[in-house]
């Protein structure tokens, strides 16, 4: 079909070098000269930060240890550049241009190269923008707030019961995946006021996440199809000759499930008396407002399984890690627990947030473990400074939280994990930022708290918690995250 000659492949090939290989080096190095010291490059062809990562690794079983390491070893950096096969990303930390990003939200987008976004993302709230965001935001942030999540208490004890009751005692478990179980099924009832049948042999949760993480993986398992693609065709429809059978297939599967949650959306349009949920709230909405069409619905959900699950259940695994070197926090925690709630059945939405202690345990955790240590990428839509730093249209910006969290100014002995250090920091707000600040910080912080405090009364007051092998490596897989999915066992108290 197509026919080139010797010449025109090379000079493509030269094309393709200069644009990915050398642009970037190019770019890179005229900012080193301007910025100097302040500024660290990550350079690596195509794919910046993964020698800094393998190293991190190898070295001290943790990907992300250069950026714990910035406030001790490299006091002098203020901003970290790296390229990808899509161009560059300004990673900033200092407490003043974090603040600067996100009280100025309005100068980014979100970056729209998730794969195949368009088809299940892209109408959700972290990745929506301008008009469509503060409608949506809107019909979701009353639902949030605490005083409407505190009726799904009980909903969240019973799950804890139900899928802790079932694991094997004395054996490796995934917690990750348990606990990811228990806050999926509170974010489908929070929404639907329903669970689905199950879908391929696996619960429509498992369906949904496997989908999901299938497409995005897409980037990883097939980088130069997917990357050059993304290069050449940008990020929204791709011709179908470019859609491998793999993709097919997981496109066909998105679109079963869409099909069912497109179901129960239509028969929830015609009942009657409407549940008090998240789906009718929807609804109400867009019986008034023509813009808003039941695939922003379907997409709103998928948008809150992507961002609630791996967040909070990598957090309640960072608890579950901290408890298990630090014994004497768990015997603590465990004390304090039997002090305030005596049985389970008396925790309950009035006296669920009483314990600075484990507010404070939870809060070490986040500060050490955060599960969302790098914030979503954004473009840059109009040429503007942060700082000293100059940066242009359509370039990228993320921030990263662990120089902050590690910095000794900000935390005493930062690599020490003191749960007790937050009894007297006042602590600035654009300091510590696990959830974000601002107009578009996390709207499902008070359900991760809520289900991260009912996970570990429940563990505490029936399990010792302890630690598989001796060492576990930090990674990242979506979120912060150890690398061994069972590093965790549990042995029931009183056997
Ligand atoms: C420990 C658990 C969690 C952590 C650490 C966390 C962290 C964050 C952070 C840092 C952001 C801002 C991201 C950015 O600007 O790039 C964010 C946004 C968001 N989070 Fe969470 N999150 C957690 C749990 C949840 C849960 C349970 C839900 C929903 C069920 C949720 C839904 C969202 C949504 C929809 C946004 C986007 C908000 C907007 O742009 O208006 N998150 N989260």
């Amino acid at each position: 079909m197509f026919q080139f000659t010797i010449l025109e492949i090379i000079l493509y090939l030269v094309l393709i070098l200069v644009l990915l290989i050398l642009k970037p080096l190019f770019q890179m190095l005229i900012m080193k000269i301007k910025y100097g010291k302040k500024m660290h490059l990550m350079y690596f062809p195509l794919l910046g930060r993964i020698i800094e990562f393998s190293r991190g690794i190898k070295k001290h079983n943790d990907l992300l240890h250069f950026e714990k390491m910035i406030p001790q070893q490299h006091p002098e950096i203020e901003i970290v550049v790296s390229n990808t096969f899509l161009g560059l990303t300004h990673v900033f930390f200092k407490t003043e241009h974090i603040k600067f990003i996100l009280q100025n939200q309005d100068l980014y987008k979100k970056t729209s190269k998730v794969l195949f976004g368009e088809k299940m993302l892209y109408k959700g709230l972290a990745f929506q923008d301008g008009e469509d965001w503060r409608l949506a935001r809107n019909v979701l942030s009353k639902s949030f707030e605490f005083e409407q999540l505190r009726a799904r208490i009980p909903l969240i004890k019973r799950l804890c019961e139900e899928k802790f009751s079932k694991v094997p005692e004395g054996e490796p478990i995934d917690i990750i995946n348990i606990s990811g179980n228990i806050v999926g099924e509170v974010i489908t009832q929070s929404f639907f006021s329903q669970s689905f049948k199950d879908l391929n042999g696996k619960t429509f949760l498992s369906e949904l996440v496997d989908v999901m993480v299938g497409i995005i993986s897409q980037y990883r398992e097939a980088p130069i199809r997917s990357m050059s693609r993304t290069f050449i065709f940008g990020t929204k429809d791709y011709p179908n000759w470019t859609i491998s059978k793999v993709e097919q297939k997981l496109l066909a599967r998105l679109q079963k499930i869409k099909d069912i949650l497109s179901d129960s959306i239509k028969e929830r349009q015609s009942m009657e008396n409407k549940p008090a949920d998240f789906l009718t709230a929807y609804i109400n909405t867009i019986q008034q407002n023509p813009k808003l069409t039941e695939e922003h619905a379907i997409q709103q959900y998928i948008m809150l399984i992507f961002a609630g699950i791996d967040t909070t259940s990598n957090l309640f695994g960072a608890c579950c890690y901290a408890l298990s070197i630090h014994p004497e926090w768990q015997r603590k925690l465990r004390e304090e627990i039997q002090k305030q709630y005596g049985a389970y059945e008396r925790l309950n939405s009035d006296n669920i947030n009483v314990s600075n202690q484990i507010t404070n345990f939870i809060n070490e955790c986040m500060r050490m473990y955060t599960p969302v240590p790098y914030f979503i990428e954004r473009e840059v839509k109009q040429d503007h400074k942060v700082g000293d730093y100059f940066l242009k249209k359509n370039s990228e910006v993320s921030l990263c939280l662990f120089p902050n969290n590690y910095d000794p100014k900000n935390f005493t002995d930062p690599f020490t994990f003191n749960p007790d250090r937050w009894n007297q920091q006042g602590i600035d707000p654009f300091v510590f930022l696990p959830f974000s600040i601002g107009k578009r910080n996390c709207i499902g912080q008070h359900m991760a708290l809520m289900e991260i405090k009912c996970l570990l009364v429940y563990l505490l007051m029936n399990f010792e918690v302890n630690l598989v092998g001796e060492k576990q490596v930090w990674t990242f897989k979506f979120v912060y995250t150890i690398q061994n999915e069972k590093f965790i066992q549990l042995k029931r108290i009183g056997k």
